[in-house]
């Protein structure tokens, strides 16, 4: 029971984090200049690869993640494991274990086809039961903290990059200072090739456990990114009013899947990501083939509040997404948009590239201590790559 006492000195890691931050906040060590020349990955920095798994969608659903996750089950019980002590330190009668476990499932009621189905596969396979495979799932349509980018070069040519952040207040490691979540995603990291008739429908990565979507891309035709978007009314609600039994709403992981499995155009893509109801408020970021496809989607659960094109006649040829409206600042101590913009700025759009793209995500505090992997997505040339990362110190909690 290691965790458990570990817990508090996270929301205490976290405070003289935020202390030190706002003391130094005119030099602090853990924002740099842009970096350079970081491609291909190498160094401190670069955790390793990601490995490559085939989802073939012939199969029934119930069977369709049985390679992933009998190579994966050791991790993926582990970090459910943590999050289970995690909970227990909060709860120590279990009974909030005892609910997700017993209650959960039937709170939850049927979730869409194949999801479920593809759900039961897995808890089977990794022996974790289906209510904390069911939360591992909705656990990541609340939390992702991220940084996506859409860029286009001279020649119209588009780049889409990400970092995915996750694990914030979820377990501070003392002895390296790491995020325990964040720490034990990197070994349960995966591509997925999905298929149909032996064909590459889309590429995406993943956690293996997870069968939503939250970086894809669809081969010659868009590229999709999901980040998370904090809001009052946000997803807690969505998932309250899903459990009451108001079904109308899209889990937006699983709309994401939906649409790179079904969706057959850029426009098809934004008009589903545009109109459709979903339970959490969500940043869509979306990129196409060619010049000018390129938005960024800020979505309320219902209502889709703002739609931000590339404009490259006008200049605006990259678009950048953290967590925050852009109409509005970040929160002071969590402001990568203007790091990422400034980087850009620096590289401009004469030499902008994967490469280029992949140093932006590279620079502190872009990179940070959430960061678990980085995707780089080219679909003209039909490039989809995504790299562990590490941040070592000094480098900020998230
Ligand atoms: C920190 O230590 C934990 C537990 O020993 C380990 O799982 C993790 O990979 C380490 N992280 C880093 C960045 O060294
Ligand atoms: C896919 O390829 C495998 C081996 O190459 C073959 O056995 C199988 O019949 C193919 N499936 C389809 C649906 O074409
Ligand atoms: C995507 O763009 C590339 C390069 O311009 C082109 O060769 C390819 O045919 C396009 N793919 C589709 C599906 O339009
Ligand atoms: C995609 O569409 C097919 C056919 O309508 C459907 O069976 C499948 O479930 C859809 N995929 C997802 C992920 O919703
Ligand atoms: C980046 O360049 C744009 C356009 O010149 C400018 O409006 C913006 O302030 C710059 N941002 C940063 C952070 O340098
Ligand atoms: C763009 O790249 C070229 C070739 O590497 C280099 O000479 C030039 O200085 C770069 N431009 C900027 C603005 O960094």
């Amino acid at each position: 029971m290691r965790f458990p006492e570990r817990f508090p000195c996270a929301l205490l890691a976290a405070a003289a984090v935020a202390m030190a931050c706002v003391l130094a906040q005119r030099a602090p060590p853990w924002t740099e200049d842009c970096r350079k020349s970081t491609y291909p990955p190498s160094g401190p920095t670069y955790r390793g690869p990601v490995p490559w798994y085939t989802i073939n969608l012939d199969l029934p659903p119930y069977k369709r993640w049985h390679e992933v996750i009998t190579d994966m089950s050791p991790g993926l019980r582990n970090i459910v494991q943590n999050v289970k002590n995690m909970i227990n330190a909060f709860s120590p009668s279990g009974k909030v274990m005892k609910m997700v476990d017993e209650r959960l499932p039937s709170l939850l009621g049927n979730l869409p086809w194949p999801f479920e189905e593809e759900m039961k596969g897995i808890a089977d396979v990794s022996g974790v039961p289906l209510g904390e495979v069911l939360s591992f799932n909705i656990f990541y349509e609340l939390f992702t903290i991220c940084t996506s980018i859409i860029a286009e070069d001279k020649k119209g040519h588009l780049f889409h990059v990400r970092n995915m952040d996750f694990g914030v207040f979820l377990g501070w490691n003392m002895n390296n200072n790491s995020w325990t979540v964040t720490e034990n995603l990197k070994p349960i990291t995966v591509n997925l090739d999905f298929q149909k008739n032996n064909q590459t429908v889309f590429k995406a990565t993943s956690f293996a456990g997870y069968v939503g979507t939250l970086t894809g891309m669809k081969p010659g035709t868009f590229s999709l990114t999901l980040n998370e978007r904090f809001n009052a009314n946000g997803g807690f609600l969505g998932i309250i009013e899903w459990m009451l039994g108001r079904r109308e709403a899209t889990w937006i992981g699983f709309l994401m899947r939906n649409v790179l499995e079904n969706a057959t155009s850029y426009e098809d893509a934004k008009n589903l990501l545009i109109k459709t109801t979903i339970l959490a408020p969500a940043y869509f970021i979306l990129g196409g083939n060619k010049s000018g496809e390129g938005c960024v989607i800020t979505r309320d659960r219902k209502a889709t509040l703002d739609v931000y094109e590339l404009k490259p006649k006008e200049g605006r040829w990259f678009l950048v997404e953290t967590n925050y409206d852009r109409w509005k600042s970040p929160f002071f101590m969590d402001d990568r948009r203007k790091p990422a913009t400034l980087c850009l700025n620096q590289t401009t759009q004469e030499n902008i590239s994967l490469a280029s793209s992949y140093d932006v995500l590279s620079t502190k505090p872009v990179l940070n201590k959430l960061t678990v992997y980085t995707a780089l997505i080219d679909i003209p040339s039909d490039v989809y790559e995504s790299y562990l990362r590490d941040c070592p110190d000094p480098c900020i909690g998230w």
